[in-house]
């Protein structure tokens, strides 16, 4: 069975440096093939991994909305898109999502989509969504189901209640969620006894449980300053240490 790992938490928290680590973590574990679909309007998850981006989803639908060629299904137009969208790495897959529909959705294109995605999904041992902030687009997606929520946190008072509050909103959205944890990210260390309260509050309070501290890492940054893949960081520093044995506890 698929399992599906999504990103949540408030703007520039990490969630998609966090998809970038774990794209990394997995292809190390030899956990392939897995998807990852970049769903953030604003796609940033191919740079962080040193891929381009010719054709999204968000692309594909306007087409399907047009004059198709002919003895062609839409069935068929959509399953041959969405081929030519994937990015196809050794060990994954890459899909983008794009802009999301504008007024006026054209709703019968998102179900096409829907049962294509859900046809694609089977392919592979693992799905990892990076979600722009905010809940709906998990919501709106069709992924009912979520294996692993990671909800990305700042270190701060404030952004831990609101990681909580995004933990606190899964339930209402309709979205069966079977674990979910929280991750502090650019973390001091060490940790502030008043911030740890905060964390061991939130989380004795929610449905997360402590998935992680990663420190603010200069490795993380350069990487991302130099255009490098995180694919290729290395394993002897600190921080993929620390990233690695993380992933190691959440997905043992
Ligand atoms: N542990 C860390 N140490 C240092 N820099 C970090 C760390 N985690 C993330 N960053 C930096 O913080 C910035 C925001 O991170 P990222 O893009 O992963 O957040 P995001 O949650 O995906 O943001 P958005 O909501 O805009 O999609 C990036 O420039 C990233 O390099
Ligand atoms: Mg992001």
């Amino acid at each position: 069975m698929t399992k599906v790992i999504a990103m949540a938490g408030k703007g520039g928290t990490g969630k998609t440096t966090t998809s970038a680590l774990l794209t990394r973590y997995l292809l190390k574990k030899k956990e392939t093939p897995f998807l990852l679909v970049d769903a953030d309007a604003n796609a940033n998850l191919n740079e962080l991994l040193g891929l381009d981006v010719d054709l999204t989803l968000g692309q594909i639908r306007k087409e399907l909305k047009g004059e198709l060629p002919p003895n062609v299904t839409r069935d068929q137009f959509m399953e041959m898109k969405i081929h030519q969208a994937l990015i196809e790495e050794s060990g994954f897959d890459l899909l983008v999502m794009g802009q999301p529909d504008g007024p006026g959705c054209y709703c019968a294109a998102n179900q096409y989509l829907a049962m294509t995605m859900g046809k694609l999904a089977e392919n592979y041992k693992y799905i990892i969504v990076d979600n722009e902030a905010g809940m709906e687009h998990l919501s709106r997606m069709n992924m009912r189901t979520i294996d692993y929520l990671l909800v990305t946190s700042d270190p701060s008072a404030r952004g831990i209640l609101t990681a909580k509050r995004i933990s606190d909103i899964t339930e209402p959205l309709g979205l069966e969620i079977k674990k979910q944890y929280l991750l502090v990210n650019r973390a001091p260390h060490p940790i502030p006894p008043a911030l740890q309260e905060k964390i061991d509050a939130a989380v004795a309070d929610s449905g997360m449980e402590l998935g992680g501290i990663i420190p603010s890492s200069d490795v993380l940054i350069n990487q991302e300053l130099s255009g490098e893949s995180y694919i290729d960081l290395d394993d002897s520093a600190d921080i993929i240490q620390t990233i690695n044995d993380m992933f190691d506890r959440i997905f043992s």
